[in-house]
């Protein structure tokens, strides 16, 4: 883990306007800069940036957060990932704290897989300029019409024929030989290291920050005897159920798009990148799996699968349909005709021709399972009964409130194709919903857990906040941490924070709201523990419930002093440091609020107590918490409180 000091140095540096910046164009506008939201396509900016608060909010689209989030959402890098970019960008140097040695030794064999492979990439794009590459790597790679720019995008390279000519490179290298192995890059023969895809066109696989996890080698020319393609074999960084070929390059066009394109193999991203349509991974031609149907999800809703007409890929996508309906993805199919792939069809018709196609073909994906299904039985009554059952199972996999309506369409639409009763199929559809709910309640007896949440959550939007935040009693707790995160450092009294004067006020009343609580307390550890901390620097903090509720303080601030000033003006005296003044009516407040509902809880106990004793005790209560509240008016300036 990355240490506070660490993370505290990176926040102190970073300047909200320079790195956002960096993506899109900001214009100053008196205290704040504004610029077009990359979050929503619009015409006229209403993104807008305060550098003040180091935050930023779009009006038209209602999105907002602090630097990281920002990286997050727009990079789409995980927390750590974007803290790493920062330093990197501000020359901080990454302090870790120690971690285990298990998770020790991955991680570094995690870094040493990343550095042999950064190297290889670059010694095989190397080979592909030699005689022998020009001659019979290049030369085929132009030949199937790939042009440098894209050959250099894609970081294609080429591995020489000779036996080990990697190999040797690389030992020149003094590359750990286990870690060397685990590459597959080079494999043990008679005792020597030699080359794996000797004579093949080198295919770098990138993640989604860019960095090399493996690769992909193609065959020059016909594969007869060997196979086609060899890929990475899996380890530590190469987990093929996680890989989307070409994430990397599309995911930002996934986004504007608002469209994933899935293909088939490397050539077909390579080709269509090159034809300029940009929004488009792989899959590698095997079934999709939950992590892949994710990924897409962090950019789009919307997929859309290309493969050719009679590849055999289809079957292996269909068996991941049901899982993209969980996933609540709209999936459609265009199938490329002609026993032509997206890489030979775009080479043949060109660009525009392809991006009509694909418009004009794009069939739902249910249907088309529909249909094939359909095909398949014939006028079989018994194998029609079975695409009847198999339809609603998988019509029952869409699941999500949201999805309601766009289940009732299919149920419609596949009740019509099946010529069967609309109601029929709704009650065999609810029927596999039920069945599936009971299978799992056994399955889970007790522990039944909450997902996992997505660390890169934004905070929530502000309907949201108005309806559940902004209740009455957390008003007043909301703005003694607001009083905290921006004034706690300042002075109070000599020798005494405001922080301190908080903390000591505060040790009789606890915060009601467990949010609440817990930012507090995180705020007094981290005080105690010499770290001044403050909304700067919790706004990256790595929980991100913490970070959504410094970001809604800071964004929404319920300023109950500044409503106090102006019945108070008279009374408060002028030559109080203002922030002096803040902290202390935030925090009477609190407690006169806190009070108030002591009074209240004793005087209904007072109305339904039975003995003399108890009754007496609670006028004794009653006078004494009148007593406080009398201090605490006299103390704000003996304005009434209703
Ligand atoms: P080109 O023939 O170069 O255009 O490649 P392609 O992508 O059209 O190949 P194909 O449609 O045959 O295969 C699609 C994808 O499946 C490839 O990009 C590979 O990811 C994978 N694949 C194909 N052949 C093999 C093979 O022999 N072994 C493995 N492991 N994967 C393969
Ligand atoms: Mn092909």
């Amino acid at each position: 883990m990355i240490t506070p000091q660490t993370i505290q140095q990176i926040t102190n540096r970073i300047d909200i306007i320079d790195v956002i910046g960096e993506f899109i164009k900001l214009k100053k506008r008196g205290a704040n800069y504004l610029g077009l939201c990359p979050f929503h396509g619009e015409k006229s900016p209403s993104f807008t940036v305060s550098p003040a608060k180091e935050i930023y909010k779009c009006f038209g689209c209602g999105k907002s957060g602090n630097t990281i989030t920002f990286l997050m959402e727009h990079e789409k890098y995980s927390y750590v990932e974007a803290l790493r970019w920062l330093a990197n960008r501000y020359n901080v140097e990454i302090e870790e704290t120690e971690v285990s040695a298990e998770v020790k030794q991955q991680q570094l064999a995690a870094d040493s897989l990343y550095i042999i492979n950064n190297f290889a990439q670059k010694f095989f794009t190397e080979q592909l300029q030699t005689d022998e590459g020009k001659s019979i790597a290049l030369s085929y790679l132009e030949e199937r019409g790939f042009n440098d720019d894209i050959i250099k995008k894609f970081q294609l390279g080429y591995n020489p024929q000779a036996r080990n000519s990697f190999a040797t490179a690389a030992l020149q290298q003094q590359f750990n030989v286990e870690v060397l192995l685990k590459t597959g890059l080079v494999t043990n023969r008679y005792d020597e290291l030699a080359d794996n895809y000797r004579g093949r066109i080198i295919f770098p696989i990138h993640n989604n920050t860019g960095k090399i996890i493996g690769f992909g080698a193609r065959i020059i020319g016909k594969a007869e005897k060997a196979p086609k393609y060899i890929n990475t074999p899996e380890n530590e960084i190469y987990v093929k159920s996680k890989i989307l070929y070409g994430s990397y390059f599309a995911r930002q066009h996934i986004d504007k798009n608002d469209e994933c394109l899935l293909v088939e193999g490397y050539t077909d991203v390579i080709s269509l990148h090159q034809a300029g349509i940009e929004n488009v991974v792989a899959s590698g031609g095997t079934s999709l799996t939950v992590e892949q149907l994710r990924l897409i999800k962090k950019y789009t809703n919307n997929l859309t699968i290309i493969y050719d007409g009679d590849s055999a890929g289809i079957k292996a996508a269909l068996r991941g349909l049901d899982m993209a309906l969980e996933e609540s993805l709209n999936v459609k199919l265009v199938l490329i005709p002609d026993k032509e792939d997206p890489d030979s069809y775009v080479n043949k018709v060109g660009a525009n021709a392809f991006r009509e196609f694909v418009a004009e073909n794009k069939k739902d994906f249910i249907l088309f399972q529909l249909e094939v299904m359909m095909k398949e039985a014939g006028n079989d009554v018994s194998k029609k009964n079975d695409v009847v059952n198999r339809i609603a199972e998988t019509l029952s996999k869409i699941n999500k409130a949201e999805d309601f309506t766009k289940q009732q369409e299919y149920i419609r639409q596949c009740s019509s194709v099946l010529r069967i009763d609309e109601t029929g199929l709704t009650t065999l559809v609810n029927k596999y919903k039920r069945d599936r709910v009971a299978k799992e309640e056994k399955k889970l007896p007790f522990e039944q857990q909450p997902p996992l949440q997505e660390s890169g959550e934004m905070p929530p939007d502000e309907t949201y906040l108005e309806t559940s935040l902004l209740q009455q009693d957390e008003l007043q707790e909301r703005d003694v941490l607001r009083v905290l995160l921006e004034l706690g450092l300042k002075p109070y009294k000599e020798g005494i924070t405001i922080a301190q004067y908080i903390f000591s006020e505060l040790e009789e009343f606890h915060i009601e709201s467990p949010a609440l609580e817990k930012l507090y307390e995180l705020y007094r550890r981290q005080y105690e523990a010499g770290l001044e901390p403050g909304a700067k620097t919790l706004l990256y903090h790595e929980d991100a419930d913490i970070r959504n509720l410094v970001v809604s303080i800071t964004l929404f601030p319920y300023e109950l002093s500044s409503r106090w000033d102006e019945k108070t003006e008279t009374v408060v005296s002028v030559n109080k440091d203002t922030s002096v003044r803040d902290a202390e009516l935030s925090v009477n407040y609190m407690k006169l609020r806190k009070i108030k509902k002591m009074f209240d809880q004793n005087q209904q106990d007072m109305e339904h107590s039975k003995s003399f004793e108890d009754q007496m005790r609670f006028i004794e209560i009653h006078k004494h918490l009148k007593k406080i509240e009398m201090d605490l008016m006299n103390h704000l300036g003996s304005v009434i409180i209703k």
